[in-house]
């Protein structure tokens, strides 16, 4: 027998990874899933991408890497960012890491120590807090529910939850799993907080690429926000890119110095030939039309998505971006009721527990408008809503 950690036993498996798995189950057993459950875009990686990474593993980028990353890459990601979302970062800045989430991973690892305190914001992306309690720390929840999913109206519940523990904020804007994009007045706000009270900011932009008409900021690029925010994205959402498992942060140096311990003693590099595709991606690749054309598609099926529900009288705060809505529920138990629509309805939903807001349910529309259309309609048949 195996004594496991205790910490371990404090967090649960994901609970987007328990749907899908459900739905894999079902669908092998022949049923037909509209499946909304996954976090991932429905569009094929762009032909020169892939051509990219074949060249690359063709001219022998299969070894191991500098630990941060190659400097094509880091320069590629610094250039990106100070050029599209208006920072100021050099390459040293910058760690390339496999998937942003590993990038979360080490920033907490580096900043969190047991009894620390960490802010999020609910609805909350489902990996935040268990990375937090594998620091030893605390997640403390500031609620934007009774705001439409918005920050700007919560932002002296914000300073409310700051303590003398508290060790970071996490920001993330656009959110998954709401699809809202923080106004600018709401960037402000964090910024005037952290700055006085000198607390450093995770701010995870990894959807900045596919918001559908708003402009949000950067938050590093905020008067003193550089020297105390760690910007989080990568390659996965802007350029359907997820299996190759490329994100990056770009910090103030004595933070990469930091987190690069934790990088090159669990990682050592990202993947070689993905460094290289991914550079070619941010460099070379049209990034305007491949988010956009992504962005419009995921536009349109929220616009149908919402209607429909509206119809049956059910109000969705509408989604400024990306691909994720949730959809209020009448349920005790969303675990529940998101297994009984995959198995009853054949539709595959995340609850919204996974997020911090029991009552809703999350839907990805990763599929066409006609699948999403069959999709309310199996759940208005079935009784779901
Ligand atoms: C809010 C948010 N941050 C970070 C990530 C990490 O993405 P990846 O590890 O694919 O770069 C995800 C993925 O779903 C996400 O939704």
């Amino acid at each position: 027998m195996i004594d496991f950690a205790q910490r371990v036993d404090t967090v649960e498996p994901a609970a987007p990874l328990v749907m899908s798995n459900l739905v894999s189950e079902l669908t092998e057993q022949g049923q037909d899933i509209v499946d909304l459950s996954v976090g991932q875009p429905d569009y094929e990686t762009p032909e020169e991408i892939k051509q990219a990474t074949k060249d690359a593993i063709d001219a022998g980028h299969t070894t191991y890497t500098p630990s941060n990353g190659i400097p094509k890459l880091r320069r590629a990601v610094a250039t990106h960012l100070n050029e599209r979302h208006g920072l100021d970062y050099a390459a040293e800045n910058v760690i390339a890491t496999p998937g942003g989430k590993q990038a979360l991973f080490e920033t907490v690892q580096a900043i969190v120590d047991p009894g620390d305190e960490v802010i999020v914001f609910e609805p909350v992306w489902s990996s935040y807090e268990p990375m937090v309690t594998l620091a030893g720390g605390e997640t403390v929840r500031v609620d934007l529910t009774p705001h439409e999913f918005h920050l700007e109206p919560a932002l002296d519940d914000l300073e409310a939850a700051t303590t003398d523990d508290t060790a970071l904020i996490i920001l993330n804007s656009p959110v998954n799993p709401s699809g809202m994009v923080f106004s600018e007045g709401a960037f402000e706000g964090v910024r005037d907080l952290a700055v006085e009270q000198d607390i450093p900011v995770i701010s995870d932009e990894i959807y900045k690429e596919l918001i559908y008409d708003k402009d949000q900021p950067s938050l590093a690029a905020l008067d003193g926000m550089k020297e105390r925010t760690i910007t989080i994205s990568g390659v996965s959402k802007c350029y359907s890119m997820t299996g190759y498992r490329l994100g990056y942060m770009a910090a103030p140096t004595d933070h990469t110095a930091q987190a690069g311990k934790v990088h090159s003693h669990s990682v050592s590099c990202a993947p070689n030939f993905v460094q290289h595709a991914a550079a070619m991606a941010l460099t070379e690749a049209d990034t305007d039309a491949i988010a956009g054309e992504m962005t419009e598609m995921f536009r349109r099926r929220r616009d149908t998505l919402v209607d429909l529900f509206a119809d049956r009288g059910v109000h969705i705060p509408v989604p400024e971006s990306g691909f994720y809505a949730m959809i209020p529920v009448d349920a005790d138990d969303d675990m529940q009721w998101c297994k009984d629509a995959a198995r009853e309805a054949g539709v595959g939903l995340v609850p919204g527990k996974a997020f911090g807001t029991p009552g809703y349910v999350r839907a990805s529309l990763v599929d066409t408008e006609d699948r999403i259309r069959q999709a309310v309609d199996r759940l208005a048949t079935e009784g779901f809503i």
